[in-house]
């Protein structure tokens, strides 16, 4: 099915779902839906640890237990479906040339640049950090590249890799949000690795005005905009975007380590519990917490509230019980996890929907457009790739 055919469907199925994804059961320990599907409710409620982990990391799995209660999603699998890049094969290297690359980031530039495939164009490398991809895909191709990065410590290592490797890159140490010199973007082949929400929204944009002939794009963190919400390129969506949608759309644990979720765990059971502290025993509504000192998380759950509740200037009483409101945030948490089962349902549909919304306006912007995936989600879950070609490119 072609992408101006998938995009409206899509866009049908996330509207009419929006009851279902769009509640936070962090924020409502029970989100409306939840009187709508009792019995899905308290299925989700006895899963136990391990089944909750399954559920987490298998979307099939989770499609199976929501299915019985809501089998229209099962027009969501062919909508969201995406195949797998066709891969060319890379020239050996000297691993001398990828020892200062970190082992997954290695992986991903080189799964990214096999997707890509042969580069028959001078390179421009979008918010490219150090280069490493921009510097395998000069040696790949023996083009040059020039790497456009705002963050000149990045550009000075990047350079320094350089020196080593003797590629022709160069790097320019330039904010891709301002208005871009001109003779900057001259029909390179662009690429584009996890380039941010508003950054990879500017490489569509400057792409378009530009004419550019071919450009390589794996989108990431869709939220990092400084719109209140998503303003889609497609005219005639029904859906609109806020922040929260946004984030939920790259929420995930796919390559989180042990450590990583257990501390994660703490956070929530912690702020959990001080927000009901302050529901209950200062009668404030539900407010989102500041970002905090992480710190703060090593200090034991009182020391924790203290901290907060001196920063935002709220007097907590002197005789809080703070075993039971550590262990009420434990329940909180535990139930918040098995409710948000449903939503998470719904995470690769909206990056689907995100990615669409680009490749349709690309595609009535004269492109050739290819959807794929360049490599397992447990090496990066932003593993889309949208491959854009004029009409005469390869
Ligand atoms: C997620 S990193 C990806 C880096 C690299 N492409 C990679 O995959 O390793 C995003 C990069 O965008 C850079 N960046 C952020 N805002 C930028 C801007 N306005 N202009 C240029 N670069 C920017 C950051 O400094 C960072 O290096």
């Amino acid at each position: 099915m072609k992408y101006q055919q998938k995009l409206p469907q899509l866009d049908q199925l996330l509207s009419d779902y929006q009851w279902l994804w769009h509640p936070q059961p962090f924020k409502q320990s029970r989100p409306a839906w939840c009187e709508r599907l009792p019995v899905l409710t308290e299925q989700l409620l006895r899963l136990s640890d391990d089944e909750l982990a399954m559920m987490q990391g298998d979307h099939f799995a989770l499609l199976a237990l929501l299915r019985p209660y809501l089998p229209e999603l099962s027009d969501m699998t062919p909508l969201t479906a995406v195949a797998e890049a066709e891969f060319c094969a890379l020239k050996p290297l000297n691993p001398r040339f990828h020892s200062a690359i970190p082992g997954r980031k290695w992986q991903q530039i080189q799964a990214f640049s096999a997707a890509v495939g042969k580069v028959e164009r001078p390179i421009l490398e979008w918010c490219g950090g150090k280069g490493h991809l921009g510097r395998l895909m000069a040696m790949q191709w023996q083009q040059p590249v020039t790497t456009l990065e705002w963050d000149a410590q990045l550009c000075a290592a990047g350079e320094q890799l350089v020196q080593r490797s003797g590629v022709d890159q160069h790097f320019k140490n330039i904010d891709v949000l301002a208005p871009l010199p001109k003779r900057l973007i001259q029909q390179q082949h662009t690429i584009a690795l996890h380039a941010c929400g508003e950054l990879h929204c500017t490489l569509i944009r400057q792409a378009v005005a530009h004419q550019l002939p071919a450009f390589d794009l794996a989108p990431c963190c869709y939220y990092r905009t400084h719109e209140k919400s998503y303003s889609p390129f497609t005219d005639g969506l029904t859906l609109q975007l806020d922040h929260n949608a946004l984030r939920l759309a790259v929420t995930g644990v796919a390559t989180a380590s042990r450590r990583e979720l257990k501390w994660r765990d703490r956070e929530m059971v912690w702020k959990l519990g001080y927000e009901l502290i302050l529901q209950q025993q200062l009668g404030l509504p539900y407010q989102p917490i500041k970002p905090f000192n992480k710190q703060w998380l090593r200090e034991g759950f009182e020391h924790f509230c203290q901290h907060l509740a001196q920063r935002d200037s709220h007097k907590l009483p002197d005789n809080i019980d703070w075993q039971h409101y550590q262990t009420e945030g434990q329940q909180r948490q535990r139930e918040s996890m098995r409710l948000s089962l449903p939503r998470f349902a719904f995470r690769r549909a909206l990056e689907i929907w995100l990615v669409l919304d680009m490749a349709c306006y690309l595609e009535l912007s004269g492109y050739h457009v290819q959807i794929s995936h360049f490599c397992d989600r447990t090496l990066t879950p932003r593993n889309l790739l949208l491959s854009a070609r004029r009409g005469y490119e390869n």
